[in-house]
């Protein structure tokens, strides 16, 4: 049916670039009347900056092993909620899900995916398609069905967005003048894919009026190329 829906929104975010996006992109939603419903993921315990080098590698070497990370999280409260379509804002750990989102995934939570169109918004380095999949896969088990995904990578290309974030997260500051991080252009997603989410928003509010949400071209890749999932 035309007209306003209701869009429930999971999402996750440690340095701050789901936030970003989603500032940017739910109040496309709301000023063309649709009622959004923002919650985010708490795990028991949070994820703090700056991230413990030791841990940051003991979950990298257990991703690798094949194991699929999870952690306790905080109750979310879905009952009364009878979404039109559920956007799940997260970005890649180690090639999978964010631990958080890898969590909600896996958890009862996932209930709300039934019987639902889900739309996937991720920010990331460059290396998302593997934690998409993942994603996808188990919205499917969960009964609901990924229609759709907006990618956000950072602004800085491989390989240099490696050090960037590295520094992000293990400094969590921008580096001092004269520093050699200093060289690239900042972490993060940057100004202009900002504005690219304002449209892509502003598309997806009308494609909610007026029930076209399966209506895409394929992924939309912001700050890089488009490849197949
Ligand atoms: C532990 C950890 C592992 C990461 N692994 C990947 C990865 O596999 N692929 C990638 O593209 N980015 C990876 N990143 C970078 C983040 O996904 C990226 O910076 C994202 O935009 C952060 O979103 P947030 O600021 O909302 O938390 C990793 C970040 C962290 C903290």
């Amino acid at each position: 049916m035309t007209g306003p829906k209701r869009v429930l929104v999971v999402y996750y975010s440690l340095t701050g670039q789901m936030e970003r996006v989603l500032d940017a992109l739910v109040p496309r939603l709301e000023e063309a009347g649709h009622q959004v419903d923002r919650r985010k993921v708490v795990p028991v315990h949070e994820w703090t900056l700056p991230f413990d080098p030791v841990r940051f590698y003991v979950y990298w070497a257990r991703t690798w092993a094949g194991k699929t990370l999870t952690q306790p999280l905080e109750p979310m409260d879905f009952q009364g909620i009878e979404p039109d379509c559920v956007l799940l804002g997260f970005q890649p750990w180690y090639l999978a899900p964010s631990i958080p989102v890898n969590s909600f995934l896996h958890g009862e939570h996932s209930a709300i995916f039934r019987d639902r169109p889900v739309i996937a918004v991720m920010t990331c380095r460059n290396r998302w398609e593997r934690a998409l999949r993942i994603a996808r896969d188990r919205i499917d088990e969960a009964g609901g069905r990924l229609i759709d995904a907006l990618v956000v990578q950072d602004q800085v290309p491989e390989p240099a967005n490696m050090a960037t974030t590295y520094y992000r997260l293990m400094e969590n500051r921008v580096p001092p003048p004269g520093h050699w991080i200093a060289r690239f252009q900042p972490f993060g997603i940057g100004d202009p894919a900002v504005d690219v989410v304002r449209d892509w928003g502003r598309d997806l509010a009308v494609r909610l009026t007026e029930d076209r949400l399966g209506d895409r071209l394929g992924w939309r890749i912001v700050n890089g190329r488009l490849k197949l999932v």
